[in-house]
C-alpha cells in the first residue's frame, strides 16, 4: 500500500464487550499510536461517568454528548496524529455519527463476536454499562445493530481470539506493518 494512503484513523466499533477499548489500546501500542475512547471523552467533557449521564440526563442526552465528542475528536485528528479510535456500542448505529466519519474518511472495523460470547465478557463490569440489562434486551439491542455494523468497511471476528491476536490481524488487514509514528 502506498504510504500516502495508509489509514491514520482507524476506528473500532461493534456491540458491548466486542473489545473495542482493549483491542484499540493494543493495537495503539504496537504502532506508537494515540488511543482514544471515546466514552472516556464524553465522561471528561460531561464531568461525570457514563452511568450517571444515563440517569441523570438520559440516553438522547448521552447520544448528544456522544456525537458533539465524535465530531470535536475528528475536527482535530488532522493535527494530533495518527489515532486509533475506539466508539461505544451505540456511536455507529446513528446516522449522524456514521456520516461524520465518512467524511472524513477513517477506516472502519467492526469487530464481531458472538452474542454468548460479547454478554459473557460484558458481565463483570455490568454495572457500568446501562444499557447491558437482561437476556432479551441484550439480544434485542444487538439484532437492531448489527446492520449498522455491517456497513464499516471491514469486519474481524474476535470470538475465543486474544487481544493481541485481534491486534495482529487488525495490523494485516489494515496493511500497517511498519507504519511506526
Ligand atoms: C453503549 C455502550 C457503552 C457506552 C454507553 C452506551 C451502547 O460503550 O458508550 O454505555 O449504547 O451500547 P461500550 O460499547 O464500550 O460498552
Amino acid at each position: 500500500m502506498n504510504p500516502q494512503s495508509r489509514p491514520r484513523a482507524v476506528v473500532l466499533v461493534g456491540f458491548m464487550g466486542a473489545g473495542k477499548t482493549s483491542v484499540g489500546s493494543a493495537l495503539a501500542a504496537r504502532l506508537g499510536w494515540r488511543f482514544v475512547d471515546l466514552d472516556d471523552r464524553i465522561v471528561a467533557r460531561e464531568g461525570r461517568p457514563i452511568a450517571a449521564i444515563f440517569q441523570q440526563a438520559g440516553e438522547p442526552a448521552f447520544r448528544r454528548a456522544e456525537t458533539r465528542a465524535l465530531a470535536e475528536l475528528l475536527q482535530q485528528l488532522p493535527g494530533s496524529g495518527a489515532c486509533v479510535l475506539a466508539l461505544g456500542g451505540g456511536a455507529f448505529t446513528r446516522e449522524e455519527n456514521i456520516e461524520l466519519l465518512e467524511r472524513h474518511g477513517s477506516s472502519v472495523v467492526f469487530l464481531d463476536a458472538p452474542l454468548e460470547e460479547l454478554r459473557r465478557r460484558c458481565a463483570p463490569e455490568g454495572e457500568l454499562r446501562p444499557l447491558f440489562r437482561d437476556e432479551n434486551q441484550f439480544r434485542q439491542l444487538y439484532e437492531a445493530r448489527r446492520g449498522h455494523y455491517m456497513r464499516a468497511a471491514l469486519r474481524v471476528d474476535t470470538g475465543a481470539k486474544s487481544v493481541e491476536q485481534v491486534a495482529s490481524e487488525l495490523v494485516a488487514l489494515l496493511q500497517l506493518d511498519g507504519c511506526h509514528e
